[in-house]
């Protein structure tokens, strides 16, 4: 009995840094399928949108280099979980007038939201993102 939770915790430690591993790429396959299209995680590739890479504490409209709409440049709004959840679920609804929505339309399902925003986590400073 001992020796087969032994065996049960070592195979328990070894499989640990692999799900991890497998958690992180499949967050990025969910960003991948929604929003890679216009976005990229790459710093400074802005593309149809700007680039996420940062996003998370970021104030809106302030990634140089991009042509923002006025609505965004013109927003208050800092990008932390709870705006980036209200914008992925409806993005007019947080900025009218901005220009990724249409053709956008916005994720109804809050899991697949909630991917998305860790991964978004991932990819911005370490203490960024907490909702004030
Ligand atoms: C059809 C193209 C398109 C898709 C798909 C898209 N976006 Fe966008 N996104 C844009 C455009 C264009 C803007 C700039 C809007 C503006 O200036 O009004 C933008 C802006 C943003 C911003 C504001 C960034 C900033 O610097 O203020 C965030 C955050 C964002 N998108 C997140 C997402 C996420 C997350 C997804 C996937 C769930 C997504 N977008 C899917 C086109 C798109």
């Amino acid at each position: 009995m001992t020796r087969l939770l032994k065996v049960a915790t070592s195979l328990a430690l070894l499989l640990l840094p692999i799900e991890v591993q497998a958690a992180d790429d499949q967050l990025e396959l969910v960003f991948n399928d929604h929003c890679r299209e216009c976005h990229s995680f790459v710093k400074d590739d802005n593309r149809l949108g700007p680039s996420l890479e940062g996003v998370v504490g970021r104030k809106a409209g302030t990634e140089p280099g991009y042509n923002y709409s006025d609505s965004l440049k013109g927003s208050e709004v800092i990008w932390h979980e709870a705006t980036l959840d209200q914008w992925i679920a409806n993005p007019g609804a947080v900025i009218p007038g901005n220009t990724m929505s249409p053709p956008y339309n916005g994720i109804a399902d809050a899991a697949i939201r909630k991917k998305i925003i860790a991964y978004l986590k991932q990819i911005s400073p370490q203490d960024a993102g907490k909702s004030p």
